[in-house]
């Protein structure tokens, strides 16, 4: 029996999608967007006009990863690092460009039935920019389909450093210290990802093979998948033969071979 092709694939994403086993997918992706800087460079154009160029990347990514069932993708938009390191045209520059996009996509994403959320330090981001990100989570707040979440300001270490505050804080205002009890699943709910179940497939584009201090708790069991391709470039099809790849792994969790059980990434996807 042929499989069925959900609606709104082109061609090139129909033809990988056959290739996959739709029992399969995996349930969270997460996404580190890289290479805009060199695709322009390779065009004699400014950095900036990579990430204009990568916005169409985001968009079709987010549309294909929705029509094919996906339940949470994680997009790497801008660590802490870029915040501070990057000079403030090119900062500035992003900020705009994620204002734009949130104020275009909304009726997109509602059409698609996608919830955004966010993690990463909101706090330190212009209000303008924060005020922007909370109306467009508010207005796909009632969205029930794949839950896309932006890392904007992100940094995994920070995140860890705001779970165990948020750990000791919460003890010493029930009870004080002396009944805390830190265990993994506790460390998970105070990370800025508690709504999400841990990736199962981590993207890189552009080659680089590094994690560059992303989601590293939330990514110690998820299969790696680094294609040479630069973002502006990354379509729909292009995390289809990421999917396509994933499916051809062996998960163990530091079982044996042949040893299917998939706890680590059980955790239902939660409001
Ligand atoms: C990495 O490329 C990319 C970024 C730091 C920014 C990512 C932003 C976008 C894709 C567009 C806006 C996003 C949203 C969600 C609307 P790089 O500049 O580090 O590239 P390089 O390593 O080649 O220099």
């Amino acid at each position: 029996m042929q499989a069925t092709v959900p609606a709104g694939l082109d061609r090139k994403e129909a033809e990988i999608y056959l290739r996959l086993d739709p029992k399969r997918l995996p349930k969270h992706i997460a996404i580190i967007m890289d290479g805009n800087g060199r695709w322009a460079r390779r065009r004699h154009l400014p950095r900036v006009a990579g990430h204009r160029a990568g916005v169409a990347s985001v968009r079709s990514t987010v549309e294909t990863a929705a029509r094919v069932g996906i339940s949470a993708l994680t997009l790497y938009a801008f660590s802490e690092e870029n915040w501070k390191k990057r000079p403030k045209s090119e900062v500035d520059f992003l900020m705009g460009l994620l204002c734009r996009y949130l104020k275009q996509e909304v009726p997109t994403l509602n059409k698609n039935r996608i919830r955004l959320e966010y993690i990463g330090r909101q706090q330190e981001l212009p209000s303008t920019v924060r005020d922007k990100m909370e109306w467009a989570r508010q207005a796909t707040a009632h969205n029930t389909g794949m839950v896309l979440t932006l890392a904007l300001n992100y940094s995994a270490r920070s995140e860890l450093v705001d779970a165990f505050r948020s750990i000791v804080d919460m003890a010493s205002r029930n009870g004080g210290l002396d009944h805390l009890e830190i265990d993994e699943d506790s460390v998970s709910r105070h990370l800025y990802t508690r709504h999400l179940p841990d990736p199962d497939l981590v993207v890189r584009t552009s080659g680089e093979m590094r994690l560059s201090n992303f989601l590293l708790w939330q990514l110690a069991y998820a299969e790696i998948y680094v294609t040479p391709t630069l973002w502006p470039e990354f379509r729909g099809a292009h995390l289809l033969e990421g999917i396509a790849e994933y499916q051809q792994r062996e998960r163990r969790y530091g079982g044996l071979a042949g040893d299917h059980s998939d706890h680590h990434s059980s955790k239902p996807v939660r409001s």
